[in-house]
């Protein structure tokens, strides 16, 4: 088995490259098909989608437009406690039809927060790509039509996640070895 270590932790391949790029092409096929006509603004968050954006975006034959953008959190007040901030977004998206790209979605508390943030800007339809999702950690209910790969809860990293800030250029998906 393939075996990686990132930072302090050792990894084994889960996902490799080939797999990954074949289930990108696949969905990226979809998108073309289900957004015929449409001029979509792809929205990635970064750090972590910026890979699978990249191999996404290059799957896609409409005409279409891609944007980075972050959340960062801040303190809200006493009642609204910690609070999410969309940073980099200059497009006026009223009306257009928004594809979120993202890494991976767990708890789902992320991509809600983004979800609402730009739910306020009036757009077209919004809808969520992901490169994985862990269903068994979601505490959230939510819609996402195009999913790569529905994983386990342990950790990854690998095609552009990160452990401690390493490991994003790995090509290929690993799994935390557990510690005993
Ligand atoms: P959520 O709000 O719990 O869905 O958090 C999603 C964010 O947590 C992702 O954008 C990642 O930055 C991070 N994350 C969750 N699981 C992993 C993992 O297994 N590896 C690397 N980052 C992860
Ligand atoms: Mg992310």
């Amino acid at each position: 088995m393939e075996k990686v270590k990132v930072s302090d932790r050792e990894f084994t391949i889960s996902l490799p490259e080939a797999q990954i790029m074949k289930r990108v092409s696949e969905v990226a096929a979809q998108i073309n098909q289900d957004l015929k006509g449409e001029r979509p603004l792809f929205l990635a968050v970064l750090n972590g989608s910026f890979i699978f954006a990249a191999d996404l975006l290059r799957g896609i034959d409409l005409d279409c437009e891609i944007t980075f953008v972050r959340l960062a959190s801040y303190e809200g007040t006493a009642s609204t406690g910690e609070v999410k901030q969309l940073l980099g977004l200059k497009e006026n998206i009223e009306g257009r039809t928004v594809i979120i790209v993202e890494d991976i979605i767990d708890s789902g508390l992320t991509m809600q927060e983004l979800l609402k943030l730009l739910q306020k800007k009036n757009p077209k339809d919004i809808r969520i790509a992901a490169l994985l999702v862990k269903p068994g950690n979601l505490k959230v209910n939510l819609d996402i039509p195009y999913c790569c790969f529905k994983i386990p809860n342990d950790f990854i990293v690998g095609y552009g996640l990160d452990y401690n800030g390493e490991g994003r250029n790995l090509r290929s998906i690993y799994t935390v070895v557990p510690q005993d």
